[in-house]
């Protein structure tokens, strides 16, 4: 039995886990931008959570420390907004067959694209599918522009996600979960709850169970994706949100999904979803 346990992912966190009772996150730190705009960074738990335990939700800033979350209050140091300037300059670049750019069609960015990352990714009523804000993104350069998609997670696409999320900033996360999403939502939710790899670790072993905890040097958060795409110091570069599923997937040691795959594509819209009321914060930066 001691054995069963000590080889199952719960009893691995638990060696793994430097202490126990850690530091919970500050719950007193406030995340204001540049400072005027302030963030929802804890909000109650939306209700189709209610049967996880968790009745608090936490943006990812609130588990990091002094100097990263300083870097993300202040546009003029946050490192993503090089990246933000280069999808400034692509959004009124002619590209394709078509002769078209994102300009011609949706005009001044802070205009057409205000609230649009708050609600994705999101069903798209005409193709009658789920679409991420990338797999939208692409959709646009494909089919109105006749471009070249973006690679999924390359730098063109982080960088225009971040331009549109930055048009959001400080509205609250409110992904739709009903209706025509339904089915694909509680997909996404099985795979929340499945263990992956040769740790047999779920997402929920590590951000619902354990965080607030260290696994070795990092102090684990929820997991949430409000503040997606986010700028990695380490990396030196903005980290898309199914790349960072694949990361954490890798950690436990088994083969993973691809990004843009439909499995993402539903654990993208379940891990959002236990996001909504926290302020979109994208993007972030994370060490
Ligand atoms: C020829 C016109 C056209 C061009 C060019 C175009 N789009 Fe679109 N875009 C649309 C239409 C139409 C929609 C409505 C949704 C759909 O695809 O059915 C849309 C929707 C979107 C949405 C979702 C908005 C929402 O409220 O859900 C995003 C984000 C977007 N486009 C981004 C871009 C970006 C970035 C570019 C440039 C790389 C671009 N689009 C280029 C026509 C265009
Ligand atoms: C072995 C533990 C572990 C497992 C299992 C795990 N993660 Fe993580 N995850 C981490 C650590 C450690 C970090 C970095 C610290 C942090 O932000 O929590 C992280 C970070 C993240 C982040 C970035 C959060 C932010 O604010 O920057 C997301 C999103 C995430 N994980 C999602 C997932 C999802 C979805 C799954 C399941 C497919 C998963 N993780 C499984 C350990 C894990």
């Amino acid at each position: 039995m001691t054995n069963r346990i000590f080889k199952s992912g719960l009893g691995l966190l638990g060696v793994l886990a430097m202490s126990g009772a850690a530091a919970a996150q500050d719950a007193e730190a406030r995340l204001v931008l540049n400072e005027e705009t302030p963030m929802v960074t804890v909000a109650d738990a939306p209700e189709h959570m209610a049967d996880t335990g968790i009745r608090t939700i936490y943006s990812g800033w609130a588990f990091r420390t002094g100097t990263t979350q300083e870097l993300q209050a202040d546009d003029f140091i946050n490192p993503a907004f090089l990246a933000v300037d280069e999808a400034i300059v692509a959004w009124d670049e002619v590209d394709g067959t078509a002769g078209e750019s994102c300009a011609n069609c949706h005009g001044d960015v802070e205009e057409s694209m205000a609230g649009v990352r708050a609600v994705y990714p999101r069903w798209n009523e005409e193709a009658g599918e789920l679409r991420t804000l990338a797999a939208q993104i692409n959709n646009c350069r494909t089919e109105q522009m006749g471009a070249e998609p973006y690679k999924y997670d390359g730098s063109e696409m982080t960088a225009m996600e971040a331009l549109i999320s930055v048009q959001s900033r400080g509205m609250p996360v409110n992904v739709a979960i009903d209706g025509p999403v339904a089915d694909i939502w509680e997909q996404g939710r099985e795979m929340y709850y499945t263990r992956f790899g040769q740790l047999e670790l779920s997402c929920a072993n590590c951000h619902e169970q354990n965080y607030g905890n260290y696994i070795r040097a990092d102090h684990l958060s929820q997991g949430q994706i409000n503040g997606f795409p986010t700028y990695r110091l380490k990396q030196n570069a903005l980290i898309q949100t199914q790349n960072r599923f694949r990361g954490c997937i890798r950690d436990t040691r088994a083969e993973t999904y691809a990004v843009g795959s439909p499995e993402f594509d539903a654990l993208e819209l379940y891990v959002a979803s236990r996001g909504n009321g926290l302020s979109v914060e994208g993007p972030a930066v994370r060490p």
